[in-house]
């Protein structure tokens, strides 16, 4: 018999490459406002092809009500699930059966939204015959620079977005330590409730960039809260506080005055941010070792002054800095799909009984969060 075409060998080892290689997963997300789905294929060298990426953000549905309403949400996924799933599959140039598995986010997030997007999932996979893998969405911003960068665990995660505030130290797939978390308020939530003092629009945090854009960051003084504690902890109550009375205090509020309120808190932000990611380094190395990048996730992070902060600091800290593109650091399904791969690849797939998780913390280990939020 010739080498390399003994049966064992011809049989097992190409077939895995070649599954490998090949391997395409279909995410959906439907945890807040967003709903989304998209197809993500690996790549035999690591990280991920992105073969489609639809979102369709439900902005504008909730932009009168100044916040996200879980009802609204709920029945918006419902109306958009099945185009949005469509134009996926489309722009992927697939069908279902040439998927190798199905993922949806199964939490945490709202409910009703949650319920949406799982549903769709495991019918999927169980009409096409296909693994099924329930997706932790906080898992799935986690894992996003690894389908971006292919970055190498272990990685210190800095996760900054509208429901979340974490410092994670991320050592594998499933494998999670949380640093630090926020005692109240995540950061985009600050960003979003600050602009809303302000008069601007919702969501608070791009126009509040926008609108810091002309403004003098040293004009008004305020607090860096938790400044110098050892833990990575953050609390922004504190802060946003102090914006409402420096605000009342110069009322009628001028454009520029709302320019430099802008700038003041957005400076004071990137200073805790730096902080707080300074001590969870300091953790990190005595918890964990090195890690291979300091990896920054959620929909703050397409700030474009929090992201040089970043970049200053980790390369005073010797850092490599891995910032995703910002479409794929604010909520998206490429992220759930990778994620898909990243477990499916493992064999961690899912029964179809999964259950729906309004709360479902990364780090089990970990004490509940005081917002109740992680
Ligand atoms: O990750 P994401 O899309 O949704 C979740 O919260 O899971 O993040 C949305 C949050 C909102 O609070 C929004 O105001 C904030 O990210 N955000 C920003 C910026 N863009 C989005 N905050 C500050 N500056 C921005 N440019
Ligand atoms: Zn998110």
């Amino acid at each position: 018999m010739r080498p390399g075409f003994g049966g064992e060998y011809r049989v097992s080892r190409p077939r895995e490459k070649v599954y490998k290689r090949c391997m395409r997963v279909l995410g959906i997300e439907t945890t807040c406002d967003e709903t989304a789905a998209a197809v993500v294929e690996l790549k035999a060298t690591g990280g991920g092809n992105i073969l489609s990426n639809v979102i369709y953000s439900q902005i504008a549905e909730h932009a009168p009500y100044g916040g996200v309403v879980p009802e609204i949400a709920a029945r918006a996924h419902v109306e958009a699930i099945d185009g949005i799933v469509r134009s996926a599959m489309e722009q992927a140039g697939l069908w279902f059966n040439d998927l190798d598995g199905v993922a949806a986010a199964a939490g945490p997030g709202l409910i009703g939204g949650v319920m949406v997007g799982l549903t769709t999932g495991k019918t999927l996979a169980l009409v096409a015959d296909k693994p099924f893998i329930a997706v932790n969405h906080l898992e799935a911003h986690a894992l996003t620079a690894r389908l971006t960068d292919a970055v190498e665990f272990p990685y210190l995660l800095l996760l900054v977005s509208g429901g979340h505030t974490q410092l994670i130290a991320v050592k594998g797939v499933g494998d999670y330590v949380r640093l630090g978390t926020t005692l109240d308020d995540a950061i985009g939530e600050a960003f979003d409730k600050v602009a809303k003092m302000l008069g601007l629009p919702y969501p608070g945090g791009p126009h509040l960039e926008r609108a810091a854009v002309t403004g003098d960051p040293a004009r008004f003084e305020l607090p860096r809260p938790m400044h110098g504690r050892p833990n990575a902890d953050f609390s922004l109550s504190g802060l946003k506080t102090a914006v409402r009375l420096t605000a009342e205090r110069a009322a009628p509020l001028t454009p520029g005055d709302v320019a430099d309120l802008c700038a003041s808190f957005q400076g004071a932000v990137v200073d805790v941010i730096m902080d707080r990611t300074r001590a969870a380094l300091k953790m990190f190395h005595a918890q964990v070792g090195e890690p291979c990048a300091l990896v920054v996730a959620g929909g703050v992070a397409a700030n474009n002054v929090i992201r040089s902060g970043l970049q200053r600091f980790a390369s005073g800290s010797g850092l490599k800095l891995v910032l995703p593109p910002p479409a794929l650091c604010t909520d998206n399904g490429a992220m759930i799909a990778w994620t898909g791969i990243e477990r499916l690849r493992l064999g961690m797939v899912d029964d179809l009984s999964f259950a729906p998780r309004p709360r479902w913390p990364l780090d089990t280990k970990a004490q509940r969060s005081l917002n109740g939020k992680a």
